[in-house]
C-alpha cells in the first residue's frame, strides 16, 4: 500500500474524493453503528480492513456480469451454492437476486466474518484474530500499523499499551460482525436458505455438496503464493461433483467511473468439472485478465 495513513471522511469534506479518489476512507468507526449505514457505506468500511495480509475490499454491483452468466446457466432449484472468501456478503446477495433466490442453500462464506476492536474515546483499534492490531482510526485519519513506521510511532503509547493488557489475558476486546445488514436481514427471512459461516479456502468443505462454488477476488496471487493457490484449486475441484460449476471473478483493472472515481473492471469465468478436471464454460467482461490459468 503506497500511503498505509489515509483521510477519514469523517472530518474531510466529501469533495476531497474527486481530488484524492479512494484515498479518502469511509469511517471504519461507523461500523460500529454498522445498521444506520447505507449499503454502499458499510461495504467501503469494511473494505478498509486489512486481516491476515488481505483487504476485505468489496462494492455492491462489481459482480453484474458474473451474475448474467450464472443467471443464464439455470441452476437446478435444489443447488447448493457456496461463496468463499465473499467479504461483507453484498455481492452474494446480489447473486441470490439475480437467481431469485431458486436454490436450497446459499453458503455465504469468509475467513474473517468479524474483528475484534477496542475503543479509547474517539479512536478505535481493530485487531487480527492473532492479536496484532491492524487498523487504527480516529476522527482525522485511518492508519495502518502494520505498515506504517510513522503510525506505530503516532500510537507507540497506547500500541505498547494494548500489548501489555493482551499478554496479561485482560484486553477486554468486543467484537462487530462484518456481515452486510441487508445480507443479514434477508438471511433473517430465509434461515433454511440462507447460511453465513466462517470457512478456509485451504481447508476442506465439510458441509452439503455445493453444486457452484465462487471464489471472488480472494484466489489472488498477491495474496497466496502458487503452492497455496494450486491447493485452494485441487479442494474446490475436489468438492465439486462431476458436471459442477466453479466461477472465479476477478475485479482488477481500473478505470473511472462517472465521477472519476476509480474502480476495478470486472473478469469472470464459469468452469464445469468434467472427467475429474475443470473445463471452461464461458467467460465474461475483460477475460484476458484473469490471472489464474486453469
Ligand atoms: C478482496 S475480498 C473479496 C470480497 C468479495 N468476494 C468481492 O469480490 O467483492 C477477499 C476476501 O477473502 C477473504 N479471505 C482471505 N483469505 C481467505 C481464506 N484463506 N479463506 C477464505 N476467505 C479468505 C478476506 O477476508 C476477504 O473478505
Amino acid at each position: 500500500m503506497k500511503f498505509p495513513i489515509k483521510p477519514n471522511d469523517a472530518f474531510w469534506p466529501g469533495a476531497l474524493r474527486r481530488l484524492i479518489g479512494a484515498h479518502l476512507r469511509k469511517d471504519p468507526r461507523s461500523l460500529l453503528q454498522g445498521h444506520q449505514l447505507s449499503d454502499k457505506a458499510f461495504s467501503q468500511a469494511v473494505s478498509n480492513l486489512r486481516l491476515g495480509g488481505t483487504f476485505k475490499t468489496t462494492r455492491p454491483g462489481r459482480h453484474t456480469l458474473s451474475n448474467e452468466l450464472i443467471r443464464a446457466q439455470k441452476l437446478p432449484e435444489d443447488a447448493v451454492i457456496l461463496d468463499i472468501g465473499a467479504s461483507d456478503g453484498i455481492t452474494s446477495l446480489e447473486l441470490m437476486q439475480a437467481i431469485n433466490f431458486s436454490f436450497k442453500k446459499y453458503y455465504v462464506t469468509d475467513l474473517f466474518p468479524e474483528v475484534h476492536y477496542f475503543q479509547k474515546e474517539q479512536t478505535v483499534f481493530f485487531f487480527e484474530p492473532q492479536g496484532a492490531c491492524t487498523l487504527i482510526a480516529d476522527r482525522f485519519f485511518v492508519y495502518y500499523p502494520q505498515l506504517s513506521r510513522l503510525a506505530r510511532l503516532l500510537f507507540r503509547k497506547e500500541l505498547a499499551e494494548l500489548e501489555k493488557l493482551r499478554r496479561e489475558h485482560s484486553l477486554d476486546l468486543k467484537k462487530v460482525p462484518l456481515i452486510h445488514p441487508a445480507l443479514q436481514k434477508e438471511q433473517r427471512h430465509r434461515p433454511q436458505q440462507i447460511h453465513i459461516q466462517r470457512h478456509d479456502v485451504l481447508q476442506k468443505w465439510d458441509g452439503e455438496q455445493p453444486f457452484l462454488i465462487k471464489a471472488a477476488n480472494v484466489l489472488n496471487p498477491g495474496y497466496f503464493p502458487p503452492e497455496k493457490l494450486q491447493q485452494a484449486l485441487k479442494l474446490i475441484l475436489e468438492t465439486l461433483p462431476e458436471k459442477g460449476l466453479f466461477l472465479l471473478v476477478e475485479n482488477r483493472i481500473p478505470r473511472r467511473d462517472e465521477s472519476g472515481r476509480k474502480i476495478r473492471r470486472e473478469a469472470a469465468a464459469l468452469y464445469q468439472k468434467q472427467n475429474g478436471h475443470f473445463q471452461l464454460l464461458a467467460k465474461a467482461g475483460a477475460e484476458t485478465e484473469l490471472q489464474i490459468k486453469l
